[in-house]
């Protein structure tokens, strides 16, 4: 249920809403698909660093070029590119009711850029283990042109190989194959996992598990952002 409480804010059954979001987990935990459903309910913006780098790729624009060599091989882009972008997407006036982090940070040196750039209220780590994540990334089909993500047998496209919101033929994103998961795995283990510490110890984090269907995941999600 979503209420306006007596200040405008967003509720869920009556307890306010946090405002800035970030969520956590190794690749293919269901931070995007979460992410959407979030942005959603709390309508506030959603921002995505591995939507704003592929749409970079696809425009070929300085940043694209710069960046897809490291996605394609499933290893992070350099910090300072996409702390760049992050900030100016959190500058913006869509970001001032609060926002959704889906993908950033990915470092302990983008976390502390982060702390200079905004506040965060809630940081959430979706669990998933690894058995998981490999039957998810490799079922996962995207939209390259709207971005709407699909998997073959857990939210299938109502029009098969095509978008049903736009229409467009369905891919697998290059670092879907298994040889680059396998590396985004590592990445994950080596360079992000440290952000758990890191947000423990600011006693910001909470941890959910980010398995079952994905309506369940997000009821989890829920009960651990309101504020009771
Ligand atoms: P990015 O696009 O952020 O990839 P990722 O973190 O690896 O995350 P994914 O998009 O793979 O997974 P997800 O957790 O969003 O899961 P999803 O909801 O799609 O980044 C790509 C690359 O960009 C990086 O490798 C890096 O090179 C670069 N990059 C991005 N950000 C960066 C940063 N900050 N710094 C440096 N480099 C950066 O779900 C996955 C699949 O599972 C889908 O098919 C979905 O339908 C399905 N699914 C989801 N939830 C469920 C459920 N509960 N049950 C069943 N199926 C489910």
């Amino acid at each position: 249920m979503k209420v306006a409480g007596p200040s405008g804010r967003k509720t869920v059954d009556g307890h306010p809403a946090p405002r800035r979001i970030v969520l956590l987990g190794p690749p293919g935990a269901g931070k995007g698909t979460q992410a959407q459903l979030l942005s959603s309910k709390f309508a506030i913006p959603r921002y995505a660093t591995g939507d704003m780098l592929r749409a970079a790729v696809a425009k070929g624009t300085e940043l694209g070029l710069k960046a897809r060599g490291f996605m394609d091989k499933g290893l992070l882009v350099p910090d300072d590119l996409v702390i760049a972008i992050t900030a100016e997407a959190l500058r913006s006036d869509d970001a001032v009711p609060g926002f959704i982090l889906d993908g950033f940070p990915r470092s302990i040196g983008q976390a502390e850029a982060l702390d200079r750039i905004a506040r965060v209220d809630s940081v959430v780590n979706i669990a998933v283990p690894g058995s998981v994540i490999k039957a998810r990334l490799g079922g996962r089909r995207s939209c390259p042109k709207c971005g709407t993500v699909f998997h073959v047998e857990n939210k299938p496209s109502a029009k098969g190989d095509l978008c049903d919101q736009c229409g467009t033929a369905l891919v697998l994103r290059n670092d879907d194959k298994a040889e680059v998961i396998e590396q985004r795995l590592r990445t994950y283990m080596e360079t992000t996992a440290p952000l758990l510490d890191f947000y423990q110890k600011r006693k910001l984090l909470k941890e959910i598990d980010g398995t079952g269907d994905l309506n369940e995941v997000f009821v989890r999600l829920l009960q651990v952002l309101v504020v009771r």
